[in-house]
């Protein structure tokens, strides 16, 4: 099956799917839908080819990816570090027991009590996006006595050629300090300056979905003649570089990402090469893969509710979740790969738009799905590769309850996140009358 499909997906006999050795037929049985389902051992594999991928490098895991208690301990045991770009993916972290100094704080409008908490809490780097948040800092670390270890995000100038909302690289961007303009060495002369912030590295992510090698290779090239630079002109040799994330995967069997290994190969080779003939000594190494590392693990099953062809038109499937689970379709046109899973089908397929049942046109799930022909209501359906942006960028609209999601491994299921309650949804509302007075 794989493809975009996780490791462990297999059909039975019968034709439907199960993953880590569990039916998903069982587990919309047991666990609704739609639901989240993650093959354990996708996920542990993919923190482990990162972490032999990239030998001598940090891999950090961009949280924001998908953040829950469950999965940060299971990255954390497979020897990640952990990005956070909050206060409450701090949190998250921190209840999953990841050690503080494992943690690298990121944003680009971190609140006073956000820097103060991970300064409370001694997170090991905070990445420093803006001359706001340089002075803020500086206070905050000298109230607390301490000085603060901090990366400045730099904007090297390199367009990834990804979509618009993930470019972050280029120099008109809200995130980090624009090399073009000399606010990165403005940057650094003004936390050197300051008696509460040590400059200990410098930071770079140009963007996410990336395929190919070669904004990589640029971004280490770039941030690193940057280190030179400052080597010679303000005689500061820094010691850790972080490459940030955005390696691409495979959403659909159209999708060609390059394997993890031939990426670390080229950006570790860039690197020593490039020290070599800077005559730099080799920083500590910090790459920071989000979707790389949840996306491909994770389907999300869904129940098709109505099926309704428009004679010369369209046939519009509909199924029990939607834009609330996974917005990308309608944020970014993303496509996932999508299939008939709970029995096989020897119909030939024909093309259906797959909705999800909001109030809203744009509620897209997969447009021109090839699903066969024989298609019905009570048909489950899964869609590849929904384990990063999805559940972390899911709302409640129209009060859809949250989705469960679930880790299966070798005939296992265990929950991560349980499915909302309708009074889980009321439970923050506060009333402005009681419902007798209402009445
Ligand atoms: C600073 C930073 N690091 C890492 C990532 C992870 O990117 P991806 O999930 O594409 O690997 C992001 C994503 O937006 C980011 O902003």
């Amino acid at each position: 099956m794989p493809g975009p499909w996780p490791l462990t997906a297999e059909r039975d006999a019968r034709g439907a799917l199960t993953i880590g050795g569990v039916a998903v037929t069982d587990l919309a049985r047991e666990h609704g839908t739609p639901l989240w389902i993650v093959d354990e051992h996708d996920l542990r594999q993919r923190c482990q080819r990162y972490v032999t991928g990239f030998p001598g490098v940090d891999v950090v895991y961009a949280s924001k990816a998908w953040c829950t208690v469950g999965l940060l301990q299971l990255v954390d045991q497979e020897g990640l570090l952990v990005d956070v770009a909050s206060g409450g993916e701090l949190h998250t972290a921190l209840v999953a027991g990841v050690a503080p100094e494992r943690l690298v704080f990121h944003g680009n409008n971190k609140s006073i009590e956000e820097l103060d908490r991970a300064l409370e809490v001694g997170v090991g780097r905070i990445v420093v996006d803006s001359f706001d948040e340089l002075h803020r800092l500086d206070r905050l670390a000298a109230a607390r006595g301490t000085v603060a270890p901090i990366w400045l995000r730099i904007t090297p100038g390199i367009d990834a050629h990804t979509h618009d909302y993930v470019r972050t690289g280029h120099d008109d961007a809200k995130f980090g300090f624009t090399l073009s303009l000399g606010l990165a060495d403005e940057a650094l002369s003004t936390a050197r300056e300051l008696a509460h912030v040590e400059v200990l590295g410098i930071h770079a992510h140009i963007g996410s979905q990336i395929f190919g090698t070669d904004p990589f290779i640029a971004n280490a090239e770039v941030t690193l003649d940057l280190m030179a630079r400052w080597r010679e002109e303000h005689g500061i040799v820094l010691t850790e570089l972080n490459l940030g994330g955005g390696m691409g995967i495979r959403y659909t069997h159209e999708d060609h990402p390059v394997e993890v290994a031939r990426y670390g190969d080229a950006v570790v080779r860039t690197v020593e090469e490039r020290c070599v003939a800077l005559g730099y000594p080799r920083p500590r190494l910090l790459v920071e893969p989000g979707r790389a590392i949840v996306g491909p693990s994770t389907i999300t099953l869904y129940e098709v509710g109505t099926v309704k062809p428009l004679p010369g038109l369209t046939t519009w499937v509909s199924v029990d979740g939607g834009m609330s689970d996974n917005i990308r379709p309608a944020l970014y046109d993303a496509e996932h790969e999508i299939a008939l899973v709970g029995r096989g089908s020897e119909v030939p397929p024909r093309a259906v738009t797959v909705v999800g049942k909001h109030c809203e046109s744009g509620d897209l799930v997969r447009d021109h799905a090839p699903l066969p022909g024989d298609l019905a209501v009570g048909d489950l359906i899964a869609v590849a590769a929904t384990g990063a942006y999805t559940a972390s960028m899911s709302s409640r609209y129209n009060q859809l309850p949250r989705p469960a999601a679930v880790l299966v491994r070798e005939g296992e299921v265990r929950e991560l996140v349980r499915r909302e309650s309708f009074d889980d949804l009321v439970r923050l509302d506060v009333p402005l009358f009681a419902r007798e007075a209402q009445a």
